[in-house]
């Protein structure tokens, strides 16, 4: 009988202690399958890309994306959503816009229609408005040529219901196939909105008083730049350069990119608010690596410009061997205008609230790499995700080599004799869903001081790859059969590193 009790009373009180465990989670799941990025936005299951109507208001953060809740590829887009207050905590909300009578619901852009110009407000409140492309599936396949139209919608409760506007679309399709992806940015010196709007080869600038009624204003871009694929989600918004607005029009394309498939590049310039001229025949990229893709920056951040992709490649984004769900988006990272010589580069960095993820931090100084050091054996720490800050005192080759107990390697390094950094992932793991996925990839180096400093931010299966303080960007995911566990890094001659910074990273979802 005594046992009995005993035994019913160890039963409650392990009830009682597991459910205080879950109820005492904080919001937010923990997400711990294989290859699962624990600092970066994936949704909990299904297919996403490219991040849309990325917004700021209320003092949160929206992330939309592009969204398939049916299955782990692509399929008729709805538009999720995920807020956050920090940009590293993300909580998932329900869908945002599903596919209506006009189409399913392609790539945009969100704003704060501050002046209620659009008369969508209530009880003196800003809506928030959605510009969007409505793409009809139909129409494509019955081989017609305007089935890309731009629609709109409204939200009275900060992001939460949308409702779509009855004159929908606003933009009809004047024959071009692809039409799409409407970035929408107030033009305060003639107060009026303007949207960027992909149109094949080129960007079309349209104008509006109202997000409703547009007129076109010219185009840009059908000689110059890149042009080894379409023209998809662009982006135009102005940099500070010593107190003067430099304007930038950022145009994603695929494919074309520097190292194959998707990729961001973008032009600097001015804007008059009806042409956009560019200062510079060169093709700039935003980030050399093949993993960044659709970047875009959020609206009514003021002066900061934060800039957010879809972490993968058109190449093989529906072979990647994930498993319930596929796409993650890349870190934020703030964007800021920077001069080497004569040239002028847009610079990423990670967003400074990366910090609230920091735990352990560990600094070597001036330490001489001769040969080869096991990083994680000379830091007493071994963990992924992380964040490693170098700087180098010469600019000298050298390789991380991150790899796991089966042999498989991911080799970053610099390459003085082609001045280039690279991410090369041929022995990383998996790599044969795609043929080409298991490739070395290139960046130019672009500063010209003497040290080199890089910062790599390493999740499940990504990196990030931050050199000379953003003015080279690359971004790469990985597979491998086991976790990585283990840096070496390695140089041919005697190597001082002035600092070593290393920082674990706490999970996101935890
Ligand atoms: C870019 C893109 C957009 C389009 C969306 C469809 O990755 O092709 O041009 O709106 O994805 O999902």
């Amino acid at each position: 009988m005594k046992q009995k009790i005993f035994i019913t009373l160890v039963y409650f009180l392990t009830l009682t202690l597991l459910a205080n465990c879950v109820m005492a989670q904080p919001t937010g799941k923990t997400k711990t399958e294989m290859y699962r990025p624990q600092i970066h936005f994936s949704p909990d299951a299904h297919w996403i890309n490219d991040p849309n109507g990325m917004v700021y208001e209320n003092g949160v953060y929206h992330l939309f994306l592009q969204y398939h809740p049916y299955s782990s590829v692509w399929g008729p887009m709805h538009w999720a959503h995920a807020t956050s207050k920090d940009l590293i905590h993300w909580e998932e909300q329900p869908i945002a816009l599903f596919p209506d009578s006009l189409g399913c619901i392609f790539s945009g852009s969100a704003v704060v229609d501050k002046k209620n110009s659009s008369g969508f407000g209530k009880n003196g409140k800003a809506p928030l408005i959605a510009i969007f492309t409505a793409h009809n599936l139909e129409g494509e396949k019955a081989g017609q040529n305007n089935f890309q139209n731009q629609s709109i919608a409204y939200s009275n409760d900060h992001g939460q219901t949308w409702t779509k506007y009855s004159g929908n679309p606003v933009i009809k399709n004047p024959g071009i196939r692809d039409f799409r992806d409407p970035k929408v940015m107030w033009y305060e010196p003639q107060k009026k909105w303007v949207m960027t709007l992909a149109t094949k080869d080129r960007v079309t600038f349209y104008s509006s008083p109202d997000l409703k009624n547009w007129i076109k204003e010219s185009e840009f871009g059908e000689t110059l730049g890149s042009h080894g694929g379409v023209w998809e989600c662009p982006d135009l918004f102005t940099l500070n350069d010593k107190g003067k607005k430099v304007w930038v029009l950022v145009v994603n394309i695929n494919p074309g990119g520097p190292n194959r498939g998707s990729a961001t590049q973008y032009f600097l310039g001015d804007f008059n608010g009806k042409t956009f001229t560019a200062s510079h025949k060169d093709i700039k990229w935003l980030d050399y690596g093949p993993d960044e893709y659709a970047g875009i920056t959020w609206s009514n951040t003021g002066d900061r410009k934060i800039f957010l992709g879809w972490m993968s490649n058109w190449q093989y984004a529906s072979k990647v061997p994930t498993t319930v769900w596929r796409g993650a988006t890349t870190l934020p990272r703030e964007l800021l205008l920077k001069h080497v010589g004569d040239k002028t580069l847009v610079a990423s960095t990670p967003v400074k609230e990366l910090s609230v993820i920091y735990s352990k931090l560990k600094v070597i100084e001036n330490l001489t790499l001769n040969g080869k050091i096991d990083l994680f054996d000379k830091l007493g720490l071994s963990q992924f995700p992380c964040r490693i800050n170098l700087t180098f005192e010469k600019t000298d080759d050298f390789t991380l080599t991150v790899q796991n107990k089966k042999g498989e390697e991911l080799v970053i390094g610099y390459d003085k004799m082609h001045n280039q950094y690279f991410i090369d992932r041929s022995a990383s793991g998996k790599v044969d869903f795609e043929k080409g996925f298991g490739a070395k990839h290139v960046a130019p180096r672009f500063s010209n001081n003497t040290d080199i400093k890089i910062s790599l931010v390493i999740d499940e299966s990504s990196v990030e790859l931050f050199a000379d303080d953003g003015l080279t960007t690359m971004t790469e995911i990985f597979f491998p059969n086991a976790p990585y566990n283990k840096i070496n890094l390695q140089s041919t001659s005697i190597l001082k590193i002035k600092k070593l910074e290393y920082i674990k990273l706490n999970s996101i979802w935890k």
